[in-house]
């Protein structure tokens, strides 16, 4: 079953607010086991404020020598694994990303994200060259303004178009996708008369949901056609 990452060497890219997102949303017709490969653990401690739905399961890692097999036995019982790992290389994130089907990378709209997110890529094919397959890899534009992009935006934009597959969709700067830090569960969850912007939240969520999955269809035809 497919395996999904949150990479970026940069720390707050939002990789755990994506890992959210899409697992709470997956979660609408699917099982999920998400996987906090984070030391910090922000995952796992989002995943103990609130009741979560049976079919979504989070487990902490246990380190670079557990990850291969919690990878394995999670997509054994789980029709998504997502992994939300630390914003540093680390021998767990290589293994981890070598075991994927596809890695997100969550970017910001500055210098420092870009290129963060470029080394982050060059990460990725370097495990896919170690393991002679191909690993996709796609941007997620993280905490972005919902209104017109500046100059400079869209330079860092065109930066990584040309470096690789961005997703149509961005997670913009709202207050529901940071809430779900404090709130626990999913943006269906939140209370919208506490935060603002939920059902736009949702839209994006469910956009990047569907991106993510047209991915994964577009792949598996592919390695069919290759077969
Ligand atoms: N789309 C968004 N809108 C508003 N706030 C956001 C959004 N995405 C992330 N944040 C906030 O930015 C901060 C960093 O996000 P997050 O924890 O997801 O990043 P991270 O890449 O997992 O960081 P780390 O490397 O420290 O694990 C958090 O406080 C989160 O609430
Ligand atoms: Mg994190």
């Amino acid at each position: 079953m497919p395996v999904i990452s949150f990479a970026s060497s940069k720390g707050g890219a939002g990789k755990t607010t994506s890992t959210i997102v899409l697992g709470t949303e997956l979660a609408q017709g699917a099982s999920v086991v998400m996987i906090d490969a984070d030391p910090a653990a922000r995952l796992f401690r989002w995943s103990q404020i609130a009741k979560l739905p049976e079919n979504i399961e989070v487990i902490k890692s246990d380190g670079e020598r557990a990850i291969l097999d919690e990878i394995e036995n999670a997509s054994l019982r789980a029709a998504f694994v997502l992994i939300d790992l630390e914003g540093s290389a680390s021998r767990l994130a290589s293994f981890a990303i070598g075991e994927s089907d596809l890695v997100v990378i969550p970017s910001g709209e500055e210098q420092q994200d870009a290129d963060a997110a470029v080394e982050t890529i060059a990460e990725v094919a370097r495990e896919g060259r170690a393991r002679r397959r191909k690993i996709s890899a796609v941007v997620l534009f993280c905490r972005t303004n919902a209104a017109v992009k500046s100059r400079l935006e869209k330079h860092i934009h065109r930066q990584l178009v040309a470096a690789t597959t961005v997703l149509k969709t961005e997670l913009h700067r709202r207050t529901a996708f940071s809430a779900l830090h404090n709130a626990g569960a999913g943006l269906r969850e939140l209370d919208r008369s506490e935060f603002n912007g939920v059902p736009k939240a949702l839209e994006n969520a469910q956009a990047f949901t569907v991106n993510v999955i047209d991915i994964l269809l577009d792949e598996l035809g592919a390695d069919a056609d290759a077969a």
